[in-house]
């Protein structure tokens, strides 16, 4: 359910998106004829798309214990952005649609990397007798849950996990599919010591 959603809320994102570009395009290009005719028909389509993405959006928030700033960040600049897409199409303004496209390029940088700057901050452990754990708390239970079973978005059951050490390590530094790798946020000893918390669950 969860992860069907997740798609749904990309596959209505990205046609948005791709519906931006193309008229953000024709105004670039001056070909204002095509770009009404776009504009009318892909009305209806737009708004469809719009309250898809908005609704699985807000699914998708409702399943987060905690809202990091980066997710307002993003909410708000697409927010801002969209706004200034359908002034700068209506009223063929260039820079306003150029503006948009590039709030929305920006806003899912941001989503991906989890950080304004598209690079994480080095994660500061403040109880180091328990860092596996804190680590565990602050970055992986949303996923994972608390004792490893929570398989939000397919995360698999980590105390069923065979996956050998090294490739455990692998896992944790460069992610995959919709888990992503904590290279910059962790160093090798933290991956060390959550991964140590974490083999507590098998
Ligand atoms: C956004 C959700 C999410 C977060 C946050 C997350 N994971 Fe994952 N994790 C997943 C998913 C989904 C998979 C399955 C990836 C695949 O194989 O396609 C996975 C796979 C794994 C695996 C491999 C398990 C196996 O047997 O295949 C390990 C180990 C793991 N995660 C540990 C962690 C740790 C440690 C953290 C925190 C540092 C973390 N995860 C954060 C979603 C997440």
């Amino acid at each position: 359910m969860d992860i069907g959603m997740r798609h749904f809320h990309v596959t209505a994102v990205i046609f948005l998106f791709l519906f931006m570009l193309f008229k953000t395009i024709l105004l670039l290009a001056n070909n204002t004829i095509l770009l009404d005719k776009v504009r009318k028909t892909t009305k209806i389509i737009d708004i469809l798309l719009g309250v898809i993405a908005v609704a699985t959006g807000v699914y998708l928030l409702t399943l987060k214990s905690t809202v990091e700033s980066y997710i307002w960040v993003k909410i708000l600049l697409v927010l801002f952005a969209i706004p200034l897409g359908i002034v700068g199409h209506k009223r063929q303004k260039k820079p306003l649609a150029v503006l948009s496209v590039l709030l929305i390029i920006y806003a899912f940088a941001v989503g991906e990397t989890h950080s304004f700057k598209f690079k994480r901050d080095q994660f500061i452990v403040t109880k180091p007798d328990q860092a596996g754990k804190e680590i565990y708390q602050a970055l992986c239970v949303e996923c994972h849950g608390d004792d490893g079973k929570k398989g939000l978005y397919k995360a698999p059951d980590l105390t069923k996990s065979v996956l050998s050490e090294s490739e455990t390590t692998a896992r944790i530094l460069y992610g995959k599919g919709i888990m992503m790798g904590y290279k910059n946020e962790l160093n090798d000893q933290q991956v060390q010591q959550v991964m140590d918390y974490i083999s507590t669950f098998r």
